[in-house]
């Protein structure tokens, strides 16, 4: 038997079935994900970044049912000013996607700390390449990713008060209605935010989908922890490719931050 309990010789399978593989351990209980999992490859470039750079920028966790599960462990909390290796005010990204956001503010404020947690690797490879050619070939030093699943690794995996801002630019809009389920913006994660939030902290949100937009109204104005402050442009935020397909497809865009009350 291998440490994990595993028999010798028995192969863990790649990708997300590893979760409820018998030689890995018992499937978790089945969750409703705001994600689904995308193809692995990296363009050339990208993939040279990830290589080059992701030994520092990208941290490893300890994740529940094996190497490739986007759960994190819950019973590890991860320490910013160890990460960083000094106290300043905190961004957490929530799905990063391709950097753009992450890049542009990391460069314009870097008395901050940027956190990004996202699931999709190739993206933090294509951030990691804007970074580097943004650098002249460095990593940002005030940037970490986590490779995680944001929505349940926020519940535990920062301290209470820690973050200055969280942004959730362009989550995943699932426009059907029988995926409105999986929106990630929720009383849940709502409450979860508002865990995170440092007294006055900011949970800034985009989207180019107007359902979305008044869903995220809708949750987020009734809750007694949060209070709109704004619906203007997020300081930080440049244009991406999200809001220039919403706009280019007749879409509008919505901007919204709320403080923690
Ligand atoms: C529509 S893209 C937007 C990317 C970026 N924020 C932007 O504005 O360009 C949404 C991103 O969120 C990521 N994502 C979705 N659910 C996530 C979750 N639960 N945890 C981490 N990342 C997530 C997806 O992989 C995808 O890269």
């Amino acid at each position: 038997m291998t440490a994990e309990g595993r028999p010798e010789g028995v192969e863990v399978p790649r990708g997300h079935y590893a979760l409820g593989n018998p030689a890995v351990g018992p499937r978790p209980l089945r969750r409703t994900r705001s994600f689904t999992r995308r193809g692995g490859r990296m363009p050339r470039t990208h993939q040279a970044a990830w290589d080059r750079l992701a030994d520092r920028a990208v941290l490893q966790v300890p994740r529940l049912h094996g190497d490739t599960s986007t759960v994190v462990d819950p019973s590890f909390e991860l320490d910013p000013v160890e990460v960083f290796g000094r106290r300043a005010p905190l961004v957490v990204e929530i799905g990063s996607g391709s950097g753009d956001a992450l890049v542009a503010g990391a460069m314009e404020r870097p008395d901050w700390d940027f956190l990004a947690l996202e699931v999709w690797r190739p993206g933090i490879g294509h951030t990691l390449a804007k970074m580097s050619s943004a650098t002249g070939g460095e990593a940002l030093p005030n940037v970490r990713f986590v490779e995680i699943d944001a929505e349940v690794a926020l519940r535990t995996l920062l301290p209470a008060g820690s973050v200055h801002e969280l942004w959730t630019f362009f989550p995943d809009p699932w426009p059907k209605s029988k995926h409105h389920k999986r929106r990630i913006v929720s009383p849940g994660f709502a409450d979860t935010v508002l865990r995170l939030l440092e007294p006055g902290g900011t949970w800034r949100l985009a989207t180019d989908w107007d359902d979305y937009a008044h869903s995220m109204r809708e949750v987020l104005d009734a809750h007694e922890g949060l209070r709109l402050v704004s619906t203007d442009r997020a300081p930080l935020r440049p244009v991406t490719r999200f809001e220039r397909r919403g706009l280019a497809e007749g879409r509008s865009i919505t901007d919204l931050a709320y403080v923690r009350a």
